[in-house]
Parts: C-alpha cells; structure tokens; sequence
C-alpha cells in the first residue's frame, strides 16, 4: 500500500447489506418515485431559482412578494430577496387558515408523567399572549432572547413568540453550567432571558433559576428575566425590577397578537455550537430560507402524513429539536410528541411506553441513544407493543452498522426504513438522507443528498478525489437553509467555512461516496488517525469494535508513536463487568478480521463510560489528550459528564 495523499481517507470496513424500502410505503409517500426525486434532484441543481421560486410560493405564507430568488455573492447568500414572511405565522396561523386549527400540534408529557395537548388553536392563543408580554417588556425587532428552559410547551411557545414579533432567540440547552449562559448572553448582547425555577431531570429537581441568577451577575446587556413555573421551587429567588413570573406578565395578554411581517432575511435565531476548541460560535439562521429547508425536508425525509405521530427525542437546545420539532413539523401541520425528561426514568423502558401509549408512528432519536437501549437490553423494548412505527430516524453522529441493525431488528420490527440523516447545526436542516418510499438503504450511510444540495470531495488541494475515496465533504451550492454568518464574528465565518475552495462551503466532515453514488460520513476531519501513513477514520475502527458481541460502545483516536507516526488507542466500553486481557485480545483479533492488521488497536482500555458532549457526542479531542498522556486542555464546557474525565485520568494514574 502506498501512502494516502494528503486530505484523502482510507476506506478499509467493507459494508454490503442493502435494505430495499418496503413496496407498500410508496403509496401515498411524499416522494414515491425515483423519478419523482431524480426530477427534483436534477431541476433543483441546474435551474435552482425557478425550483426554489415554486417551493416558496407553495410552502410558505408571503405578506409581500419576494423579488430576486437567490443571490449568491459566495459566501454571502441572500433567499428570496424584498419578502416579507414570518416564521410563527407559517406554522400557526397559515395551518389554521387552511382547516388544521383543531388538530394536535403538541402532544406532551412531562418527566414525572403530568401531560397536556396543544391544538394549533391553542398553540397560536399561547403564542401571542407571550408575544404581547415579550412586546411589554420592552423587547423590539432584532433583540436577542436567550431561552434557558426545560422541554416544556413553553419552551416551543417561547421560540414562536420571539419568531413572531422578530426577535431573535438563542436557546441554550438547560444542561449548560451559569459560564456558558453567561459567555452567550454576552456574545448576543442577550436583552431578556427566559427560564424557569427548576427542571426535572430523573426525578430530581435541578434549579435553574439558580444557575441563571447567577450568569445574570455576569450578563450586564440583560434586563429582564421572564420566569415559568415548572417545578414549584418555594424559594425561587426572583430580583425585583428586573424577574417576572410568566403566568403574571404573559396569562393575562390577549391572545390575538398579529405576526410581524418580517423580511426574508431577518435574523430568526442563533444557535451556538461548540467549535472542537475555543469558544462557542453563535451560527446564524434567517426566516424565509431557513423555514423553507426545515419544512421541506421534514416532508420529504419523514415522508409526512396527515395521519402521523411524530416523535424527534431532541431537546430544542439542539438544532434538531429547532428544525424538526419545532419550525420543520409545525410548519407542515404536524402532530408532535414532546417528553421533557430523561429515557430511563422511572425506568429503561420509558421511550417504548410512550411509543406505546401514544402509538407513535415516525421515531426520530440519535446513535448515542441507541448504543444505551442496547445496553440496557432487549426486556425493556420486548415488554411494549411498538406495532405503530413506521419509520426510524437517526441523527447526529454515525450510526454504527451493528447499531442500525437492533434499530432495525428490535425497534423497527425489520419493517420500518431506517433514514440515517447527515446534517449539521450550520446547514440548517438535513442535507444527506435516504427518502424512505424509494432508497434502498446500507447500515452506516446516509445514502443521499437531497434536491438542493451539491455535495463535492476534495484532498486537501480542493481537487475532487473521485468515487470510493474519502477526502474532505464540501457542498458545491447555496441552499436555502444554510448558515448565513457567525454571530458577530465574520472572520471565523470565512476562516471556519469558506476556505478551502472558495465558493465552497467545508462541512468540516470526511465522506466517501462508493459507485452506487452512496454518501458514508467518516468522522471529523480532525479526528483522522494516521497510521503509518494511512489516513483511518475513527467511525471505521469503532464500527469494527462494535461488532463484537462484547462491545457496547466505542472511540477510538491517535496517539503519538514514534514509528507508525500515530497509534490507535481504542476506548471501549464492554457488557462483560470484570474485562480484561484474554477481551482485549480478542477485540484487537476481531478488528484485525474485519479491517486488517493497520486498524488493529494497540491501546485498549474498558472504560465505564466513554466522554460525550451533552448533546451525545464523543468527544474524541479529550480522549487523544488522555490517550498521549496529557492533561485534557482545551474547552470542556461542552462535557455532559465531568466524572467521567476524572475517572479516565485516575485510571492512567
Ligand atoms: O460530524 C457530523 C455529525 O454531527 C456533526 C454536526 O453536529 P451538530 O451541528 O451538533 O448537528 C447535529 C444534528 C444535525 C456533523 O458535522 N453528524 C450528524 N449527523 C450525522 C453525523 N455524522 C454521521 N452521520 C450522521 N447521520
């Protein structure tokens, strides 16, 4: 073997079972046909205003008529140019105006079991009553709203009722610590902060008002501090002049508050992701094209019906639960399931009784969540009826095949499509996913791009590597829901996305794309392990780790070594409770099998968790710290489990 080229990755795990989608779903499906798609895909790509003008004018409300579909000045992209539309009016008001006012919009239930269901009727009265009270408390057009709240309706409500008057919201999941409400507050210029007294989380209450007072101390741009009731926290220290209750200010409003016309680009929110290091980026979405891309293919991939029960398990401090619980769904008239609280209390099964109870029918969750269920065991999903799914959903990391086939074995009752959907917080809404009345699916890919999106890889060059090899995934294109800035910060925005290739959006992701003209995710750029100068990915290796009958979860990342340039230490964590050599050989056989003698592991350790973000994610950059002997540097205020750093280090010590 020669050596890998720069920017270029090995592909080396061989994957080759095909799922063809099941023949009766294609009746009545959104798209029902490969023609369908292809025709899409190909008008989308070479006459992109005429296909995105029809789009809009069909899909969204207009109080005035938009001029100039696209304008592309790259990396300054402009939709729908002169409109003017409003976010909260698409979903409520434009679904009531067309007979859907008594339907469903959310079905909820809280941790402790208490629940409640919104109407778009109701939904809408709800919206405008925290739109006027937003209005009274002096929040204009264009001023940042930080929501800090737990997955309550309210939250749903205050997102709208920022959407509608033209605000900006920032929601910052309820997980982060006072420093980090405090950094965003202070990069937004944040004016009004929404919370609550406390938040259930496994039966436990957290105070969040608490950890908000205590960012306030730190946030002198905000105001005003608007305060629900959750949890009933008796000493819920309010400061006069500056909190409010919610059921004082916002009870009492009319509930008929108009939507603000608002101009296709006018900021709709921003939504702070962590960087791999460094401080947090406020990405920034607008209103016409962002609303457009999050209904659109919430239509397409979840192939949505009158009929369905919609459940996305996000939390709405992720762009998962911004795109597809609250703008995508809502905006086509969905019913939604919300839950508040954790998947394991009062117990492991509490996902599957609300499958059950609700009769769910489309199941929207994340790979992290998945490898848990299995750990758990099957007894919790075989005690339930989950006879009422129809299509499985995955997103946020990649799904390892052996992950994806208990989806599809246990969950999916081998009868549902899996739609394994490759996005990111920057695009918006899902870019690569299967379309479940017509792709036939492979574990571990998302298949591919849907019509808008022109996905490209390059080496590091920026010149195209060609079918089945793995390089650095660009997208070629404008689309309407792509990221429009880096909050306050215009040179991380460039330096970040736009240089590479210029004109071409860098996800910051290796992909491959195999003959069949099939998309595989291969990790984070920086995450590529080199091995004497073969360039892994770390979804390959732990993909191969994982399916060994020991192993529930994996990552893997480099370390220095002085001959092979980089060694492959693997973190894995194991159903067997006292592992030791006899498992570790055994583990470096297996990846040695399915992979070769290059990907087999010279480092493992069984570990009893491994680092996550709190959105679920492994945080490899710890690990290759740990891994090389350092202390762990860079940000960690992103980690959901500091324990579990701690317990690592001890473990080297
Ligand atoms: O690395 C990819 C991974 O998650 C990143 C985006 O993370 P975030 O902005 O937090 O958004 C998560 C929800 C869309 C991507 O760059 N990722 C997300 N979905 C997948 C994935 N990796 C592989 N397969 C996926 N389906």
């Amino acid at each position: 073997m020669t050596d890998t080229a720069a920017g270029q990755v090995d592909h080396v795990l061989a994957e080759d079972r095909l799922f063809p989608p099941p023949a009766s779903f294609a009746e009545n499906a959104v798209v029902a046909t490969q023609q369908q798609y292809d025709e899409m895909y190909a008008r989308a790509r070479d006459d992109r205003d005429a296909f995105w003008k029809e789009q809009a004018l069909e899909h969204l409300h207009w109080f005035e008529p938009f001029g100039d579909v696209c304008q592309w000045d790259a990396p300054h992209a402009k939709w729908f140019v002169g409109g003017k539309t409003n976010a909260s009016y698409n979903c409520l008001d434009r679904n009531i105006d067309q007979g859907r006012g008594d339907r469903a919009a959310i079905i909820w239930e809280g941790e402790p079991g208490d629940t409640r269901t919104l109407t778009y009727n109701e939904l809408k009265s709800e919206v405008c009553k925290c739109a006027a009270a937003l209005r009274q408390l002096g929040v204009q057009q264009g001023d940042v709203v930080s929501i800090y709240m737990p997955m309550t309706p309210e939250l749903v409500i205050a997102m709208l009722a920022c959407a509608r008057i033209g605000a900006i919201h920032s929601v910052i999941f309820a997980g982060f610590s006072a420093e980090s409400i405090a950094d965003r507050n202070h990069d937004a210029s944040a004016k009004l902060v929404i919370t609550s007294d406390g938040l259930y989380r496994r039966g436990k209450v957290l105070p969040l008002k608490k950890t908000v007072d205590e960012a306030l101390e730190k946030s002198p741009t905000v105001e005003k501090c608007l305060v629900l009731r959750r949890t009933g926290e008796k000493d819920t220290p309010m400061t006069k002049g500056r909190d409010v209750w919610w059921h004082d200010v916002v009870d009492s409003q009319s509930d008929d508050f108009p939507a603000e016309p608002l101009d296709s680009e006018t900021t709709l929110f921003i939504l702070y992701t962590s960087g791999s290091t460094g401080k947090p980026k406020g990405i920034r979405h607008t209103t016409a094209g962002y609303n457009l891309w999050a209904k659109r293919t919430f239509q397409w991939v979840f192939d949505h019906r009158d009929d369905d029960i919609y459940w996305c398990t996000a939390d709405c401090g992720w762009i998962t639960g911004h795109s597809y619980i609250v703008y995508g769904p809502l905006s086509a008239g969905a019913t939604c399931l919300m839950y508040e609280g954790a998947p394991n209390y009062p117990a492991e099964d509490r996902f599957w009784d609300l499958v059950e109870k609700y009769k769910v029918t489309v199941l929207y969750t994340a790979p992290t969540a998945i490898r848990a269920f299995i750990k758990w065991g099957d007894e919790h999903v075989e005690k339930h009826d989950l006879s009422s799914l129809r299509l499985l959903g995955s997103v946020g990391e990649g799904i390892n095949p052996e992950a994806w086939m208990w989806y599809h074995k246990k969950i999916g009752g081998e009868k549902c499509p899996i739609v394994d959907t490759w996005w990111q917080t920057e695009t918006g809404g899902i870019m690569m996913s299967p379309l479940p009345a017509i792709t036939a699916t492979k574990p571990g890919s998302c298949t591919k791009p849907l019509p808008g999106v022109v996905p490209i890889i390059v080496d590091e060059t920026g010149a195209p590597v060609g079918k089945e090899h793995g390089g650095m995934l660009c997208i070629d294109q404008p689309w309407p829901g792509m990221l429009r800035g880096v909050w306050g910060d215009e040179q991380r925005f460039i330096e970040t996305y736009w240089s590479l290739v210029k004109g071409k959006y860098l996800t910051g992701d290796n992909a491959r794309c195999d003959s069949d003209g099939y998309y595989w995710i291969m990790g984070r750029i920086d995450d590529v392990i080199n091995v004497s100068g073969h360039r892994l990915s770390t979804i390959e290796v732990e993909s191969a780790l994982v399916s060994h009958e020991s192993v529930c979860e994996a990552a893997v990342v480099g370390r220095p070594d002085d001959i092979k340039g980089q060694a492959i230490a693997a973190f894995v964590t194991v159903t067997d409770p006292n592992p030791g050599e006899e498992l570790r050989q055994a583990l470096r056989q297996h990846v040695r099998k399915q992979i070769g003698a290059l990907a087999q592991p010279d480092d493992i350790r069984f570990t009893a968790a491994v680092p996550k973000t709190r959105s679920g994610k492994i945080m490899r950059r710890l690990l290759r710290d740990i891994a090389a002997g350092h202390e762990a540097v860079g940000d960690t205020s992103t980690l959901e489990d500091y324990t579990v750093l701690a317990k690592l280090r001890e473990q080297d010590a």
